[in-house]
């Protein structure tokens, strides 16, 4: 058995210091060891999507990244979008437009949006379904969520709209 190794890193603002074996998968950390589940494992093979977080400020699957790369690095989960108890505007957005039916591609869709609009704060349609085009949804069609998100780009959720 390969014995662990020393894992430093942040997640959601908190600084986190754990051993971990070279073949732990980053979702299985952020799940099972910082009891984060929001983010989700469904495909296990970088497909689905489900599992996304941030990882220093790009969207990654974190069922295909070695926990030990995730070293020095900072991470966000869902868990993080939230601040002081207020929806992230992209959360309110996919609230107000229904924008999920069984919920479980949702942790993966938003944080894929979040990796969007910190990078671009005004995407396009296209733009919006690129960054979204490893996040796949069994329920909802993609319109909802489409439109959630072009309400975000056109500036509906703002700090100073959202309720
Ligand atoms: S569980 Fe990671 S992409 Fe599906
Ligand atoms: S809401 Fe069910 S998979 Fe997307």
């Amino acid at each position: 058995m390969s014995s662990k190794k020393e894992l430093k890193f942040t997640v959601n603002g908190q600084p986190y210091d754990l051993f971990v074996k070279p073949n732990t998968l980053l979702v299985e950390v952020i799940r099972n060891e910082l009891g984060l589940t929001g983010t989700k494992r469904a495909c296990n093979s970088s497909s689905c999507g489900a599992c996304t977080v941030i990882m220093d400020g790009l969207a990654v699957k974190s069922c295909s990244v070695l926990a030990l790369q995730a070293n020095g690095r900072e991470i966000t989960t869902v868990e993080g979008l939230a601040k002081d108890g207020k929806l992230d505007p992209i959360q309110k957005a996919f609230l107000d437009h229904g924008a999920y039916q069984c919920g479980f591609c949702t942790p993966g869709m938003l944080m894929s949006s979040k990796a969007l609009f910190n990078d671009n704060p005004t995407p396009t349609k296209m733009e919006i379904k690129e960054a979204l085009d490893g996040n796949l949804c069994r329920c909802t069609g993609y319109n909802s969520i489409i439109r959630a998100l072009m309400d975000v780009a056109k500036g509906e959720y703002k700090e100073d709209k959202v309720g």
